[in-house]
Formats: structure tokens, sequence, C-alpha cells
């Protein structure tokens, strides 16, 4: 067990959340949220004081960047980390317009810009991608201060960036974020990486660089086992905001402060319990009735919406469709990186008007859900009305909003606003968002937890696609089976490729990119190909058989 990061670690709260109440798995996700601020087993989490020392000396990095004509800031990850780096940039750019300074900060996620709203899960495997584009971000620039994050220090993508700097000390100072120790960093090889290099080996030769940064306080395992947009995304999301805010701003606070404020209003979101449980099961009904969810927000309360929806397609071999955020206004566009004019990102990022909206939720299946977040309620109202006349569930989570609802309406609502007390409007902003993610997160995740995509915490219909997770896929298989570790990877490369021979000769970036064009529940087909001792076929008739994933682990399919 020792061996095992911690970020791919099972957590002891939800070893049995699958068969929890509603409630009860609420608050035990908040329990885990809350492991993040009081630390797990002798952890500190962002509590600890070494840590906070860390975040501090980067506070004086940051500001000294934010002071350099010719410095920038830049923030790079993949899938969640690379998405938390692009809110705290377009958050923070408007706080430089606001000072009178140029857009300092610049993000980089690996996939493009297509990679902030849908899963791109592959690129993640390319440090020669990665340092590509960290070059060329950087090129008009003489001092960049890079902060990568790979919350499992991990992704390729981010090692080569860091490798990059190292190899430029005149220019780069690096920042490593990620919620191991380096001892426990990647030390699998991927193809791409020359000189049988691993992200460990980077990590390693950050520790011996004066000068370079490694902000690794350990958070505790994830609510469910490497889910890395919970826990890992939330502490990401403080260390930057923390930062951020504090050399942004005019204050003799320091890090502990800020982060105090966010925990102690995270902890209040406790009391919200029963209503939160409630939305969980209508969103859970929703799910298992075919129905969909749909998030309504604007600026970066809805990109949160959006960043939300398309994680559960990874994690849990969701279809596109099943939730999904939009936009009403066009900030999220506006704050893309320019792109070549064909690459598409998503027309949902467009600003929708009531109409739009109207037109895409119009046929909706019955019994959705549809979620409006804080200000949205009001504005959209006719949209509501029209929503709830075709028997949809609507959804109010209520932030900075000073409206209410009105009486007698079956709208189920969910007011943090009471929780969000801070003085100053930009931590309102920040703590709001911060709320708004672990709602999110939370009733995402019950919703699958409910649908049957998790067996007590496991993602058992994870999507096999890149290494990391071709790697977890194996875990998966071996611990719910007891079957070796070539027996696992056996059946999963069957599984992967559809038939029921050996696949020998196929390399692991080969294995990824059949995944792409297989939609089928391949890690469940290989679990029962090891559970029962089928051949590929017969386990994927019977995987068609059973609509709930996690029957299939309790022997009741
Ligand atoms: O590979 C998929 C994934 O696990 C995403 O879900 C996650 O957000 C991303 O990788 C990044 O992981 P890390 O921050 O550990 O590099």
């Amino acid at each position: 067990m020792d061996s095992v990061p911690f970020t791919e670690r099972r957590n002891a709260l939800t070893m049995n959340i699958d068969a929890d109440t509603v409630e009860d798995a609420a608050n035990r996700l908040h329990e885990c949220n809350m492991e993040v601020f009081y630390g797990y087993e002798n952890y500190k989490g962002l509590s600890d004081d070494e840590f906070l020392n860390k975040l501090d000396q980067l506070v004086i990095l940051v500001k000294a960047t934010l002071q350099n004509e010719k410095g920038i800031i830049v923030i790079s990850g993949c899938g969640t980390s690379g998405r938390i780096g692009f809110l705290a940039s377009t958050f923070f750019n408007q706080l430089c317009l606001e000072n009178n300074l140029p857009k300092k900060y610049h993000y980089i996620i690996a996939g493009g810009n297509s990679a902030l709203v849908t899963s791109v899960e592959a690129t993640e495997d390319d440090p020669i991608v990665g340092a590509a584009e960290l070059k060329h971000v950087s090129e008009s620039f003489e001092r960049v201060l890079f902060i990568g994050i790979t919350c499992g220090l991990s992704a390729p993508f981010v090692g080569g960036q860091l490798e990059y700097c190292l190899d430029n000390p005149e220019k780069f100072i690096p920042v490593l974020i990620g919620f191991n120790p380096v001892s426990m960093a990647r030390q699998i090889r991927v193809p791409k990486w020359s000189g049988d290099k691993t992200f460990y080996g980077v990590a390693s030769r950050m520790e011996k660089t004066s000068g370079a940064l490694i902000l690794n306080p350990i958070v505790g395992p994830e609510p469910i086992s490497g889910s890395s947009r919970m826990k890992s995304g939330t502490a990401t999301k403080v260390m930057l905001d923390t930062v951020f805010y504090l050399a942004s701003t005019n204050t003799n606070a320091k890090a502990r402060d800020v982060i105090e404020e966010f925990k102690i209003t995270i902890e209040k979101m406790k009391n919200e319990t029963t209503d939160i449980a409630n939305v969980i099961q209508q969103a859970g009904d929703c799910m298992i009735n075919n129905g969909y969810i749909r998030y309504v927000g604007s600026s970066t309360f809805g990109i949160w919406g959006m960043i939300d929806a398309s994680e559960c397609v990874p994690t849990y071999n969701s279809s596109y469709d099943d939730i999904r955020g939009f936009m009403t206004n066009d900030y999220f566009k506006k704050s893309l990186n320019p792109e070549s004019a064909d690459s598409l990102v998503s027309p949902a990022l467009d600003q929708s008007t009531p109409d739009d909206l109207w037109k895409t939720f119009q046929d909706l299946p019955p019994s959705s859900l549809i979620v409006f977040i804080d200000r949205e309620y009001h504005l959209q109202k006719a949209l509501v009305d029209k929503l709830q006349q075709k028997n949809h569930r609507i959804v109010w989570i209520k932030l900075l909003s000073t409206e209410s609802l009105e009486s007698n309406s079956n709208v189920q609502m969910i007011d943090f606003s009471k929780s969000i007390t801070s003085a100053d409007v930009t931590k309102q902003y920040l703590i709001a968002e911060l709320i708004l993610k672990l709602c999110l997160n939370t009733i995402s995740t019950a919703a699958h937890i409910l649908k049957g995509k998790v067996y007590q915490n496991i993602m058992i219909d994870v999507r096999v696609s890149n290494i990391k997770l071709f790697y977890r896929a194996i875990d998966i298989i071996k611990l719910l089976t007891g079957v070796d570790k070539e027996t696992a990877e056996k059946c999963l490369i069957q599984s992967i490729y559809q038939t029921n021979d050996e696949i020998n000769n196929q390399t692991i970036e080969q294995h990824i990119t059949a995944v792409a064009n297989n939609k089928d529940h391949i890690v469940p087909i290989a679990l029962l190909m090891c559970l029962s001792n089928y051949s590929y076929t017969q386990a994927k008739l019977q995987i068609d058989k059973c609509p709930r994933i996690r029957d299939i682990c309790t022997g009741n399919n």
C-alpha cells in the first residue's frame, strides 16, 4: 500500500459510498472536502506550516513577475488541472486590467482549447508537445514564472515543460503543484520521452535545483479513487487563488489567513446537506431514467458548469450528452487563447440567449434536470417557466444573488449565500466559485454513483484514454477480481480491441488509440472476463444486458 501514491489510494471515509443513503453520501463527500484543509492521517493538508511558507514564497515570486514588464506567469496542466489554471488566469487577468496592468497570466492546457470543455486525455502523455507549447508562449518574454500542475505528479506533458524550464534557468522559474511526495512521482516511462525519462526524474531534479519550487501538500485520497478533479482540484484552486489574490492586492495578509477564510466558509456548506441530498436524489433519478442534466450559468460560474460536465466523460464513461453546461454570456469565448479558426471548441461556449436555450432544451428527455447557477435563475425566468411546464426538474444554486425564491415555488434551491460573508468583493467571488465547484462535483459524482457507475469507491467504467488510465484500469481489474497483472492486462487489451484473440503485437500507444474508436464499456467487460472466465463475446453480451455496471461487481447482473 505504501508505494501506492496518495492520489490513487482509496479513501476510508467512502469505502461504501455506493451503498450509502444520499444524505450519508453528501456527508461523506463533505468530510473528504474538509480533509483538504484539516489534513489526512498525520498529514496537515493545506494547513501545513512548511507548505504555507512555500506558498508565501510563491506570492513574492508572482508579485515580482507582475511588476516586471518583460515577465509573465504561465500556468499549465492536463484535464482538470489545466482547466483550473485557465480559470485562474482568466479571473486574474481581469484583475490585471482593473489594476491598469497588461494581462500577465497565460494558460496552457494539454489538447488546446477544446480540452477545456471536452475530454482530450491522450496529449497528457506527450512531453515534447508540452515543452514546445511553453517555448512558443514564452518566446517574447525575458522572465517566466512557470506553474506546472499535475495532481498525481505524473503527467509527462507537464514533465516536459518543467524539464525545459530546468534547462533554461536564466529565463524560467519552475514551480510544480501536485499532491504526492516526490518519492511517489510516476516512474513509468512513456514512448515519447527520450532517454528513458520519467516524471520522477524531473521532480527529483527540481528538488536538487535551487530556485525551483515544489508545492505538494498531502490532502489524502480522493473520495472516488483517482478522481483528482475532486480534492486535488479543490486544493489546486485554493492554492492558485490564494497566491494570485495576495500578489494582486495591497494587503499584509499571509497565505494562512486567506486559506483559513476559505476553510471556514467551506465548512459551512454542511448546513445545506439536506438540500444538497435532495438535489443528488433528483439528479440520480434523472440519470437512471435516461434524462439529461444541464447547467446554465454566466462568466466563470458558467464555465465551472461546463467543466464539471466535461469531466464525467473520462471518469464514468458517461455520454457527452448526459451532463452539459451552457453559457449565457460570451465570457468564455472571449477568454480563450487564439487558435486556428477551424479548431472547433464547442458551440455551447457561445453566448446563448433565452430563445437559443429554449430551442436546445425543448427536446430534452422527460424529467431532465436543469441547474440554474446564481443570478441566471431570475434572469432566465421565462425559460424556467417553460421548462417547468414540461415537468422538468429545476434547481437553483444561489451564491451571490440577493433575490429570493417565490413562495409556493417547487424549484429546489440550495442557498449558499448566507455562508459567503467575506467583506472583500474579490474574495467573495472566489469563495462563491469554490462552493459552486464543490457543489457541482458532489451532484455529478453522487448521480453517477446512483446510476451504478461506482463500486464501493472505485470508478469501474473509467475510459482508458491515456497511459495513466490504462494502468489504473489494470489495477482496478486486479483489485476487484484477484487476477494477476498479466491476466488483467490481457483481458483489458482484448476488450479494447473487441476480440476473443490474444493481442501481443501492439504498443501501449496503439491500445490508447484503439480506445478512441470503441464506445463499449471496456473496463466492465474486462472485469467480467476475469470474474467469470468469459470470452470477450460472452462478457460483452452480458454487459449489454446489464445497465447498472456496479451490479457486475456485486454479482447481481
Ligand atoms: O487522465 C485523466 C485525468 O485523470 C483527468 O481526469 C485529470 O484531470 C487529468 O488526468 C490530470 O491529472 P494530473 O493533474 O494528475 O496530471
